[in-house]
């Protein structure tokens, strides 16, 4: 049964995503319009991977939070499915937060979300209660369960925050629901709660899976936790990040800790501790596993820092990024966008061994919707200064990548895009050495750049605001290197994604 708000909602996003189609990226899921964040939901269910979001369908800003709803069978078009959940019950009234999918053994689709609801403290001061509550459903339309919420103040630990509960990530082991749960302990820093359920009703607390300690910053949000080659992986996006060389930046930030998993004892002991994107743009991962047993992990390809900078007139904000398949070598989280992308190649352009050492453009290679290599390494025994790939270049604008050997830094940079706003415009962060050699994969979407480093080592997520028809693409080096680039565009349905009420 879909609510007066849900159906409001429901209603706008039909009425009034045509506008936003103009505005949307080729292959980046966008919400149909208005505002998106944090993904949700993320999972496989009867023949289509779903994915949910953060949602405000009424404006470019964060306002209260419904769940946006899409599905794919290939992870490049997507369709549109109708708004999952809308804040309309007392106990999620504030909003409906992040959380996470999971299929019933009998055939339904479970959702867990946080409800967030509220209240006024006796000193007069607002504070928002956080509870998980569950809603079941077919894939499209869901029910929010009676006995709402399913895990409150009543099942944390002890020292536990009751405002800080939030965005559960469950799976099913056997006959046995978990979930881990955000939450900040005494020391007013994050960590990560177990849970498990026969039922997904009724929770058992387990214990603590891993805490901050106001090391990697304060809250985490959006944790995931799952076992990927021989390894246990936690993800958590935390808040109020001090920065620590170049590994982490100040602020939201993301961090992958790689470790081992007792099932027995529930002990998680990490091993490796590092950033999953070292750009400006990404926050909220989730992942989810494909029939085919592969980990694919998507975030919002934003920043909560940079929330306000709106193109004036617009009519989305927000995108998420292009789903990432994850692997675990050599204590590094290793990410590669989903091989399904190839099924859309078009227009291979393909140079080997160019010699160039000033700036140079290659016939053919130009664009904004596209997939792009470039292999780099220095032509004789002397290695070159540095390297710089510019990309949605004219006359004025222009986002680089610059390598430095000597160094083994990498920068991006998009002040020169056509951004009015006084934020963060450039990163710099460590690759592994290679004597010289790197190799630089972009995917381009209109205004959003994937940086992937190394065959997916590293990777640097960063949003453009200049004009589209910025197309021009430079090679440019202080010393002489030899490239191999393979250029692909992408022959993608008018529009990309589906149209909203076809499965109504
Ligand atoms: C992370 C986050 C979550 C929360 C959601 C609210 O970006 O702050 O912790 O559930 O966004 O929209």
């Amino acid at each position: 049964m879909s609510s007066e708000l849900l159906q409001r909602a429901r209603d706008f996003e039909r009425q009034y995503m045509g506008y936003a189609d103009a505005e949307r990226p080729a292959y980046h899921l966008t919400a149909p319009v208005g505002w998106m964040n944090d993904p949700n939901g993320f999972c496989y269910y009867k023949g289509y991977y779903h994915l949910f979001f953060q949602y405000h369908p009424y404006s470019t800003q964060w306002g209260p939070m419904h769940w946006g709803h899409a599905r794919t069978k290939d992870f490049v078009t997507w369709e549109y499915l109708p708004a999952a959940l809308a804040p309309d019950m007392p106990y999620d009234a504030n909003g409906c937060f992040s959380g996470s999918a999971v299929e019933m053994p009998d055939g339904r689709h479970l959702l867990l979300y946080t409800g967030v609801n509220q209240t006024r403290r006796v000193d007069g001061v607002e504070e928002m209660l956080q509870s998980q509550c569950i809603a079941i459903g077919d894939g499209i339309n869901y029910e929010k369960y009676e006995h709402n919420p399913v895990l409150d103040i009543s099942d944390l630990p002890e020292g536990a925050s009751e405002i800080d509960f939030r965005d559960p990530k469950i799976w099913r082991e056997g006959d046995t629901y978990y979930a881990v749960i955000s939450n900040r302990s005494s020391d007013g820093s994050g960590f990560i709660l177990l849970y498990e359920s026969e039922d997904a009703m009724h929770w058992h607390y387990d214990g603590v899976i891993d805490e901050c300690k106001n090391l990697y910053g304060r809250m985490w949000e959006c944790p995931d936790f799952f076992p990927l080659d021989e390894k246990q992986v936690l993800l958590v996006s935390p808040m109020e990040m001090i920065p620590t060389g170049l590994e982490f930046h100040a602020g939201y930030g993301t961090v992958a800790l790689i470790g081992t998993y007792d099932r027995e004892s529930h002990k998680f002991r990490r091993e490796e501790v590092h950033a999953i994107d070292y750009g400006l743009d990404f926050y909220a991962t989730q992942t989810m596993e494909t029939p085919d047993g592969r980990r694919i992990m998507v975030a919002w390809m934003q920043n909560w820092a940079t929330t306000r900078c709106e193109t004036p007139g617009a009519h989305l904000y927000g995108a998420m990024t292009f789903p990432r398949e994850l692997a675990v070598r050599d204590g590094r989280l290793i990410q590669n966008p989903v091989r399904e992308l190839e099924r859309y190649y078009t227009n291979h352009v393909q140079y080997r061994n160019v010699v160039i050492d000033r700036e140079c453009n290659l016939n053919g290679i130009r664009g904004r919707v596209l997939d792009l290599t470039v292999s780099v390494k220095p032509s004789g025994n002397k290695v070159y200064r540095w390297f710089k790939l510019t990309v949605a270049q004219d006359g004025e604008h222009g986002a680089y990548i610059c390598y430095h050997p000597d160094t083994g830094i990498v920068r991006i940079d998009r002040s020169r895009c056509g951004g009015r706003f006084d934020i963060v415009h450039f990163r710099e962060f460590q690759v592994s050495s290679r004597g010289g050699e790197i190799k630089l994969r972009i995917l381009l979407d209109g205004k959003l750049v994937e940086l992937f480093v190394n065959d997916g080592e590293q990777a640097a997520s960063f949003q453009l605001y200049g004009p589209d028809t910025a197309e021009a693409i430079s090679f440019e080096s202080r010393g002489c290197v030899v490239l191999n680039v393979d250029k692909y565009d992408l022959d993608l349905p008018a529009g990309g994604h589906g149209q909203i009420g076809s499965v109504c």
